[in-house]
């Protein structure tokens, strides 16, 4: 069977930018600033995105794009007789991982919004948003029957094909998303203390670059947000046609990317400190924060529902992109149909985000790594270490094993102004900043 096309450049950009923007803009990046003391962490994570994101990001798309095949078949195809294909096997790893997870944090967003369909979440409840968000989390089953219907909604969706499941949703909803953050970041910025939100924001508190996990962290958001390393934007360029020009595409996915993630930041920070919260709570940061600026809002309700459902939008096409890669590889390596793939691979997802949810409440004790629960863990070794390390193999791809002729082809970067700073970062500066910030993390440097 012929491998499916994007029917036009503009729905390669729309699922690339789908796949983006999600809750690693708005959930994680706010919980991973406020885990990191706020203005360092931003400035960090803004100069990984354009030293190394938006390159890595180029390089990956173009690898997809001239092998046109999946994350494992690529490495083979370009790298014959190498041990690059296991790149691909990290990315598939990396999918289960996340998409696990991922599942359960959307499923979380999949209940707040029926709470606004049915009005709940309209005025706080006895026992504070917090309180109630804590109950649902610890509850045993109840959260996993979200899961269960957001997995669903992404299963059914990539077995329908890339092109007809996911062009719709974005072109709607992300616009829809972003006006809804702005309107959101004007108002929170209006409330009273929102200035020490501000300044947690975008003052940088020097001293703490000066501990070594906010490298890590900062290079894993920057990776996460940007869908990288894994081969999610590698498979969504294997449906590329040749004649689509890259460049202008990874530099317009990378800046519509940050700028969510700093309209999200706008929104969180300046209403964390008018209400109190602690910056440092972790996943249930947004969850907490989110229903108490719609509560001070005139019409917060109806905005809240709305706000929901384009998050869950947004969600959804990230998810896509997740479930995409493993599709995609068993598709082709064992000849599976599209359907019975998609079905098995997030279903094994599913169960993995059963114990995911149950972190939260009888799992609560298990802790996989050091003091981090499993939703933690599982997100520390994929957007940590994993992604990383994918766009590391694929920077050495590019930047070593191609010529560098044939690396500005494939890249639609031969002739252009910007050839040398991009093949120099590939070649160089990224291999060698994603070294040294792993060697300074174990502690060698
Ligand atoms: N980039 C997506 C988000 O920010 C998550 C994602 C990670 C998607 C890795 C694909 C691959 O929500
Ligand atoms: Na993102």
């Amino acid at each position: 069977m012929a491998r499916e096309k994007w029917g036009t450049k503009l729905g390669f950009m729309l699922a690339a930018m789908g796949s983006a923007v999600g809750l690693g803009n708005i959930w994680r990046f706010s919980f991973v600033a406020g885990n990191n003391g706020g203005g360092a962490f931003l400035l960090l994570y803004l100069v990984f995105v354009l030293l190394i994101g938006i390159p890595l990001l180029l390089t990956e798309v173009s690898i997809g794009r001239k092998a046109e095949s999946d994350v494992v078949g690529s490495f083979k195809k370009l790298a014959p007789k190498t041990p690059w294909y296991l790149t691909g096997f990290f990315g598939i790893t990396s999918a289960f991982l996340i998409l696990s997870f991922y599942a359960v944090v959307a499923g979380w967003a999949i209940f707040y919004f029926w709470n606004y369909v049915n009005g709940s979440f309209f005025t706080e409840p006895e026992v504070g948003y917090g309180g109630a968000f804590g109950q649902f989390i610890g509850h045993t089953w109840h959260p996993i029957i979200w899961t269960a219907v957001f997995m669903i909604l992404t299963i059914v969706i990539v077995l329908s094909g890339v092109k007809k499941g996911i062009e719709l949703a974005n072109k709607i909803f992300m616009p829809l998303l972003a006006l809804i953050l702005i309107g959101l970041a004007f108002f929170s910025l209006s409330l009273d203390g929102a200035s020490e939100g501000l300044k947690f924001l975008f003052a940088p508190n020097w001293s703490a670059l000066s501990d070594p996990s906010i490298y890590i962290a900062a290079l894993g958001q920057a990776f996460f947000s940007l869908s990288l390393g894994m081969g999610a934007m590698l498979t969504y360029g294997s449906y590329l046609k040749k004649e689509d020009k890259l460049p202008s595409a990874a530099v317009g996915i990378g800046l519509m990317d940050t700028f969510f993630a700093v309209i999200s930041g706008l929104v969180i920070f300046p209403a964390v400190f008018a209400f109190g919260i602690d910056p440092s709570s972790g996943p249930p940061l947004v969850f907490i924060t989110l229903p108490s600026i719609f509560e001070q809002m005139p019409l917060g309700g109806i905005v809240g529902l709305v706000f929901f459902f384009a998050l869950v939008l947004a969600s959804l096409s990230s998810s896509v992109s997740i479930l995409e890669v493993p599709t995609a590889y068993f598709m082709s390596a064992f000849g599976w149909s599209r359907f019975s793939t998609s079905v098995v691979m997030g279903s094994i997802m599913f169960v993995m985000g059963i114990a995911v949810s149950l972190g939260f409440g009888a799992w609560a004790g298990v802790t996989p790594i050091g003091e981090k629960n499993i939703l933690d863990s599982m997100d520390y070794i994929a957007s940590n270490i994993l992604l990383p390390l994918g766009g590391l193999s694929m920077a050495l791809l590019v930047g070593w094993y191609f010529k560098k002729s044939t690396a500005l082809e494939a890249t639609d970067m031969t002739g252009s102004p910007f050839a040398g700073i991009w093949y120099n970062i590939v070649k160089y500066v990224a291999p060698v900043v994603i070294f040294l910030i792993f060697l300074n993390k174990i502690g060698v440097i």
